[in-house]
């Protein structure tokens, strides 16, 4: 494979809609037109859609169907979240490539795959994430913060996860607390946050997301077909996922320098007002304890109150709800 595919696919991108001739991208990158060429043929077998037309040059038609690292670098290229990112075709799980990743590093990173063979959610639980329908990224963060101020993380991640799904679906999009974004009553997104941590600070938090993007009802397994969604079938077209990967790298940026400068209590209310838990009775799920109750309150830190049906109130920081 050509060194040169990332920096040309870069180009591309970056001219788009506009063509670039063969002459300016060999010019840029100090190779021969005839490397160009080879390059872009090479891309256009691979499926990506580029118009070569005499005299005018290459043009990306549109984005291509699967991850390729140079048109992503070219879309996030404004962002300030991360230093570096890591695309691929497939792997067991981008949350395991990205603790790999970060041992013996110091820098931030975004991880994307097309395909997670071994997908995990919350509580060890299969993440299902079929090749390119979805969005499957860790992010790996460095904030300097004490241990104590990583409780509210999820909160504010989870505003800027809802939101741009938001902008994609008429529908409303609603979070669960504390991990989860719902469309109506199925989960359309999920996110897990973990740590590295030694005993002073923390060194890395690794947060990864999980968002349905373009399945249909019979592309997700027998169990989910009733509780999961997509933002597809919220739609009447699919989504480009490098624009929704845009957006919501772009909205977690303007969250997590708010999350680092803002306690939660000043987003509470917005937060309040798009969760979808209150005034119905759900299932807590607490290591192996269970109980039935209702939400009475969300304090300044993001705890949840809740009262269960002995009349006992819990102060909960997590839990596994059920509606
Ligand atoms: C949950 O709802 O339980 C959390 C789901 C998190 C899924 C994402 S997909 C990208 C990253 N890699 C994983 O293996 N899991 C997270």
């Amino acid at each position: 494979m050509s060194k040169y595919r990332n920096a040309i696919l870069t180009l591309l991108t970056e001219v788009q809609p506009q063509y670039i001739s063969g002459q300016m991208i060999a010019n840029q990158l100090d190779i021969s037109r005839m490397t160009v060429k080879k390059v872009i043929d090479q891309l256009k077998t691979e499926g990506v859609s580029i118009d070569s037309v005499h005299n005018k040059g290459h043009r990306l038609n549109c984005y291509p169907a699967y991850w390729y690292l140079g048109v992503l670098e070219a879309c996030l290229k404004k962002q300030q979240l991360v230093d570096t990112i890591q695309a691929f075709p497939s792997v067991t799980s981008t949350q395991d490539v990205a603790k790999k990743a970060l041992v013996g590093h110091t820098e931030t990173m975004l991880i994307v795959s097309d395909e997670q063979t071994g997908g995990k959610g919350r509580f060890k639980r299969p993440w299902q994430s079929t090749k390119g329908q979805g969005i499957w990224m860790t992010l790996v963060l460095r904030p300097d913060i004490p241990f104590s101020m990583l409780t509210t993380f999820n909160l504010f991640i989870s505003l800027a996860i809802c939101h741009t799904i938001q902008r994609y679906v008429k529908d409303k999009v609603q979070i669960k607390w504390p991990n989860d974004i719902y469309i109506g009553e199925r989960k359309v997104c999920g996110f897990l946050t973990e740590m590295v941590a030694n005993a002073d600070s923390i060194e890395a938090v690794i947060c990864g997301i999980g968002i349905n993007v373009n399945q249909q009802e019979h592309d997700f397994d027998e169990d989910l077909i009733h509780t999961a969604t997509s933002l597809r079938l919220h739609r009447e077209t699919p989504v480009e996922r490098y624009a929704l990967l845009q957006d919501l790298v772009t909205e977690i940026e303007q969250r997590y320098h708010q999350f680092l400068s803002t306690p939660f209590h000043t987003i509470k209310q917005e937060y309040i007002d798009v969760s979808n838990i209150w005034n119905r009775r759900l299932r807590f799920t607490e290591g192996r304890k269970q109980f039935y109750g209702k939400v009475i309150e969300m304090d300044d830190d993001g705890f949840l109150h809740v009262v269960d049906e002995t009349g006992n109130i819990h102060r909960l920081m997590s839990a596994d709800i059920h509606f």
